[in-house]
């Protein structure tokens, strides 16, 4: 067995990295398709702004057997590392999950890092999936301790209801008269994107994270923009939908959904955040089914679309569950000392 680094302009390496996530998730988490060759190399080439990442893969032989991503955040939380990894199926418990973990936790430490972090899927009962999960043992093993669980849910578009969904509009709208709902893709209008940067900058403070010690993200319009620039080279579509107080003008609510390039049927929440002085109108509702109503006349492919959220987060559940979404587990994160 040995460590090497990957150099994401190495295409063959690249190539084989995608067949290694693809035997990983088709063992772990069969309801996750994985990214082609071509999409994984867009997504390691245009790496999230404001962190450096290190990638480090394992062979046996010829064979590429594991591999883990060291993201090193270079803007707030300069002490803290995350990692990412996962071992070939046919090839575990040998020892090579550990070896990874060892040098990368080498590696932040010689980045001058104290705290590392990792997250993995997990097991719950009742949920839609209850398959036993590796990463939560191995996590506890390498002496990391549990620090949040988020529950991961899914919304299948073939079994949405309809009525329910209507229902549920037109009792958001009989308290948010004062708002209108617009919605975009990938880029946020001007008149916009300070609020959205905004918001996005609270999600740091307003969203419940349990005993994970983070820093959270300041946000700016420049560092707004340069995320949705990436989020394009990323080979994704993200759709937005917003809720503006029309007296004021002020961005009062948004929400994200991404959708790969390939393939188009799995699409992933990303933020959902009210601002604080606009709370309890419903806005968190109103601006999730806007968004669902665009993904659906404009994505004939999406079959579903999956969110993850802090157990402690009772109001968005509560949204989500009101929508029709189902949970499928945990997903549990792990943080401790180098
Ligand atoms: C988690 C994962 C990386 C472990 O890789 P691995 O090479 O099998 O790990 P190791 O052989 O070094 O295991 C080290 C210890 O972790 C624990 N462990 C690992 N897998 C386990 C399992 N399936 N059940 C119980 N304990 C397990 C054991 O204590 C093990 O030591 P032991 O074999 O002497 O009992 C691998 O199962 C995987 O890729 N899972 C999917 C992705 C994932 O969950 N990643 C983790 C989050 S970053």
């Amino acid at each position: 067995m040995r460590i090497e680094a990957l150099h994401v302009d190495d295409d063959a390496a690249v190539r084989e990295l995608a067949e290694l996530r693809r035997a990983v998730l088709a063992h772990d988490e069969p309801e996750h398709p994985g990214a082609d060759a071509e999409v994984l190399a867009a997504l390691l080439r245009a790496p999230r702004p404001g962190n450096d990442f290190q990638h480090w893969i394992v062979r046996s032989g010829d064979s590429l057997v594991g591999y883990a991503e060291l993201m090193l955040p270079q803007v707030e939380n300069r002490t803290s590392a995350q990692l990412e990894g996962h071992v070939h199926p046919d090839h575990r418990r040998r020892g090579i999950g550990t070896a990874l973990y060892r040098h990368c936790a080498a590696q932040a430490v010689a980045e001058k890092r104290t705290r590392i972090s990792a997250h993995t899927t997990g097991h719950v009962t009742g949920g839609k999936f209850t398959r036993t999960e590796p990463g939560v043992s191995f996590l506890s093993a390498m002496g990391l301790t549990r620090v949040l669980d988020e529950v991961r849910s899914g919304l299948d578009l073939a079994t949405v209801d309809d009525a329910v969904l209507d229902r549920l509009n037109t009792e958001a709208w009989a308290k948010a008269a004062e708002y209108e709902l617009l919605t975009w893709i990938d880029r946020a209008p001007e008149s916009l994107a300070e609020g959205v940067a905004y918001l996005e900058g609270r999600m740091g403070t307003d969203v419940p994270t349990g005993d994970l010690d983070i820093e959270p993200q300041r946000f700016d319009l420049a560092r707004w923009r340069a995320i949705e620039d990436v989020s394009v080279r990323r080979l994704r579509t993200t759709y937005y939908a917003a809720a503006r107080h029309v007296d004021t003008d002020e961005v009062a609510a948004w929400t994200g959904v991404v959708v790969p390039r390939r393939p188009r049927s799995l699409g992933h929440q990303t933020t959902t955040i009210v601002d604080p002085a606009h709370r309890g109108r419903r806005l968190g509702t109103l601006v999730k089914l806007g968004n669902l109503a665009r993904l659906r006349a404009d994505e004939p492919e999406l079959r579903s679309v999956e969110t993850y959220n802090s157990v402690h987060n009772t109001h968005m559940i509560a949204i989500n569950e009101a929508m029709g979404f189902v949970v499928h587990d945990l997903a549990a994160h792990f943080q401790g000392d180098l």
